[in-house]
């Protein structure tokens, strides 16, 4: 599978070891930045080329990091196509992809320690929508927004 993965500088740190360890797991990285840690860079300018990877289909799925994860969905939510969401438990990181098609999941640099953030990226990567009625009808519902308020 291919992950991009984004951050600024309060998810920076995070970021380069996750990258490893989505390595190790015997997946491919893109990264889109920050590729230097610099104190005053902005996580928009990560995270929106991540998630318009994302959408765009050129990876599979996303990894937003900043220093809480919050900035970093509430910028990923604003790519048309983004379901984007912080996550701290590994419950939600699975639940969210096989319920919710999350497509981008953010976590905090300054929140989520090393071995936690492994085990959400195992479950999220491993994740798969089901697909199943019920959810289709609610992710329609999102869409449907999504049409109305970004056309
Ligand atoms: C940057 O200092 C910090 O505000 C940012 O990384 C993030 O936590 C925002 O949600």
């Amino acid at each position: 599978m291919k992950i991009g993965v984004a951050a600024d500088h309060g998810g920076f740190a995070l970021k380069e070891q996750i990258a490893q360890f989505i390595k190790k797991m015997g997946h491919e990285v893109v990264d889109y930045g920050a590729y230097t840690y610099d104190a005053q860079d902005d996580y928009p300018d990560f995270i929106i080329p991540l998630t318009e990877a994302v959408v765009q289909q050129e990876v599979d799925k996303g990894i937003a990091f900043c220093g809480s994860g919050v900035g970093a969905a509430i910028a990923a939510n604003k790519v048309k196509g983004a379901r984007a969401s912080v996550i701290t438990d590994a419950y939600s990181a699975k639940q969210g992809v096989e319920h919710d098609a999350m497509n981008v999941m953010c976590l905090g640099g300054r929140i989520t320690g090393i071995a936690v953030a492994e085990e959400l990226v195992r479950n999220y990567i491993n994740a798969t929508y089901t697909g199943e009625d019920r959810h289709n009808r609610r992710l329609n519902k999102v869409s449907d927004m999504e049409q109305k308020w970004q056309a």
